[in-house]
């Protein structure tokens, strides 16, 4: 989704600073991106649709101190130069990016046509300038014109504006995060992601909703929009590291992340078992507990569902965050909703917190990104410490979090150290897969079968979440139509569409549902399916064995890594970028 890069300091060379920013942001989903710089008291901006990534930054060397940027993901208004921020004002004096949406920006737009302002592009976000600069020429003072104008917009917006006549930039935030990176030499980054600014600086400050913020890049003053009360800021250390954040010696994200799972499991259950302890607590004295989260992370909340049954005997509910707004009816002041979110910024879990926090019920955040929106909100954050994740396609998230899961639901039947002996058995095991033979097996069957256009997974209880994410990794990167079933279910309608030759994926464990699963892949056979089978053992049912270790519960863990691998694979052999999938964005911060 849009990202934001702003600076402003000391240093003569704000241009390239925020091009580079913007590179560290393009893992985020983007089509279009631009920049303004303000030098010598006049606005200079540039724009263009397309990539980022070829741009020579030393093009924007001219000496200047400060700079905004931002990469577009278009929601209002088509690809182009024109749409892509940063957008002016009338008189050109004010620039500011955006991201978000202003729901009002059709009645603002309206009223500003009728006081004479002209509009260059079909984004909501033009308004904001416009009406930057109606407030600006009543008081004069940039800082409470934005103020001013904040006070209009419905919706969700962080936003950073300059002023040719100002020499402060300011910031606003409702919805959309923004973190201010304090840098050595005394000035600031702003950005919509830590990430971006990783290079520069581990110490932050976070705006939060409803605050704005006025720096000139000696000093920084936080205040709320509305009452304009000041607000004192901490300064936070980050513990990531940039070298974390690059892609070292893989050619994509997508596959250094799913290589470092050999250490991100462990990582996950490594964890301060107090705490594990206090979320299996919450869990048991609740009345009811709901467990959200959205695409990857919510497969990760329903294999849940499966560990809670199955290991702790205990009932919890899955809603994706999305379909979430309707439970609201069965919340009480006594139900935990844990929340799922590897970016912790996802508008609809956000949303969702929002419904169980009005009710008066607790929330948990199980998530990845300290100090970020959600971990801020929750009552109490567990975080999976699978560092950086930055391919669009989640993976080592979603085994980080299915593990801590995991290991909550053991804690829950007072077997926390069980939990993490079988997890951490698990992780060597993985470690042990991981190896670059079967690595070339997998590339070697996705050449193979990349040319199918349709791809169907079956799996059975916690390998039927399994089946479903599956699908979402080759989808998302391959542009290949992957559908996951219930095993059980393919009688009732999927099992129609198989043709002669259809690669289907049945993912398997060696437990209680593997003959049921035997079962639903001979069905598929007999209608001319190709089954690859990904299980401990060998069947002779499977046409390609993908072997994993066997893992009791933890299966779906491991199953669902060659199967992320074969996405990878299926991409890369198709010509697509896997870390650039279209239409697609890593942190969807709007409803
Ligand atoms: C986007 C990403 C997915 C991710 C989902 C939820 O759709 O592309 O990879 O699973 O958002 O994100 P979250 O950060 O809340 O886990």
């Amino acid at each position: 989704m849009c990202g934001i890069f702003g600076y402003i300091g000391g240093r003569t060379d704000a241009g390239p600073l925020v091009i580079e920013g913007l590179k560290n942001l393009e893992y985020r989903g983007y089509d279009s991106w631009g920049i303004a710089c303000k030098r010598n008291g006049a606005i200079i901006v540039h724009k263009d649709a397309g990539k980022i990534s070829g741009v020579d930054s030393s093009a924007f060397a001219e000496p200047c101190s400060m700079a905004i940027a931002h990469t577009r993901w278009a929601t209002h208004g088509n690809v182009s130069a024109r749409n892509a921020h940063p957008h002016i004002s009338g008189d050109g004096t004010i620039a500011v990016v955006h991201n978000g949406i202003i729901e009002n920006y059709q009645e603002l737009r309206a009223e500003l046509e009728t006081r004479g302002h002209a509009f260059q592009s079909e984004t909501d976000t033009e308004i904001i300038p416009h009406l930057i600069e109606e407030e600006y020429r009543r008081t004069a003072d940039f800082a409470g014109a934005v103020r001013a104008a904040c006070r209009h917009f419905q919706g969700r917006y962080g936003l950073l504006a300059l002023h040719a006549d100002s020499s402060t930039l300011v910031a606003a935030r409702t919805g959309s995060p923004l973190i201010i990176g304090v840098m050595n030499d005394g000035g600031y980054c702003i950005a919509s992601d830590i990430p971006a600014f990783l290079e520069q600086t581990h110490t932050v400050q976070y705006l939060d909703d409803g605050e704005m913020l006025v720096t000139d890049g000696k000093s920084i003053l936080f205040t709320d929009i509305v009452t304009g009360e000041e607000h004192p800021k901490r300064e936070i250390p980050i513990t990531w590291s940039p070298e974390e954040a690059q892609k070292g010696e893989y050619e994509h994200y997508m596959l250094k992340e799913i290589m470092e799972q050999k250490e991100s499991i462990v990582r996950a259950v490594n964890q301060d078992e107090q705490q594990i302890r206090i979320l299996a607590d919450a869990i048991r004295n609740a009345k009811g507990t709901f467990l959200v989260g959205c695409g990857t992370a919510g497969k990760a909340c329903m294999a849940a569902e499966y560990f809670f049954s199955v290991i702790a005997k205990h009932h919890v509910n899955f809603a994706p965050a999305s379909e979430f707004k309707l439970y609201h009816h069965f919340l009480e002041p006594e139900s935990l909703l844990i929340v799922v979110s590897q970016s912790g910024e996802t508008a609809d879990v956000l949303e969702a917190m929002h419904i169980a926090k009005s009710k008066g019920s607790n929330v948990l955040a199980i998530t990845n990104v300290q100090g970020s929106t959600i971990s801020r909100e929750a009552d109490f954050t567990l975080l999976i410490n699978a560092g950086p994740e930055r391919a669009v396609a989640s993976t080592k998230a979603l085994t980080g979090q299915m593990a801590v899961l995991m290991l909550i639901a053991y804690a829950l039947t007072g077997k926390l150290q069980d939990g993490k002996t079988k997890l951490l058995e698990t992780g060597a095991a993985i470690n042990d897969m991981l190896n670059p033979r079967y690595i070339k097996r997998i590339e070697a069957l996705a050449k193979r079968i990349n040319q199918n256009e349709n791809l169907y997974i079956i799996g059975k209880s916690w390998n039927y979440p399994m089946a479903l994410e599956s699908a979402i990794k080759i989808q998302e990167v391959s542009y290949i139509h992957a559908e996951g079933f219930a095993g059980g279910e393919l009688k009732h309608g999927p099992i129609a569409l198989i043709e002669d030759g259809t690669p289907c994926i049945a993912l398997l464990g060696n437990d209680e549902v593997t003959a049921d699963m035997l079962s639903n892949a001979i069905e598929l056979k007999a209608r001319g399916g190709r089954i690859i089978g990904i299980a401990p053992q060998e069947h002779s049912v499977f046409d390609e064995w993908l072997k994993v270790p066997e893992a009791g519960p933890a299966q779906p863990i491991v199953n669902i890594i060659p199967v992320q691998i074969l996405a990878y694979y299926l991409a890369v052999t198709r010509g697509k970028d896997p870390d650039m999938p279209r239409n697609l964005a890593k942190s969807v911060t709007v409803k």
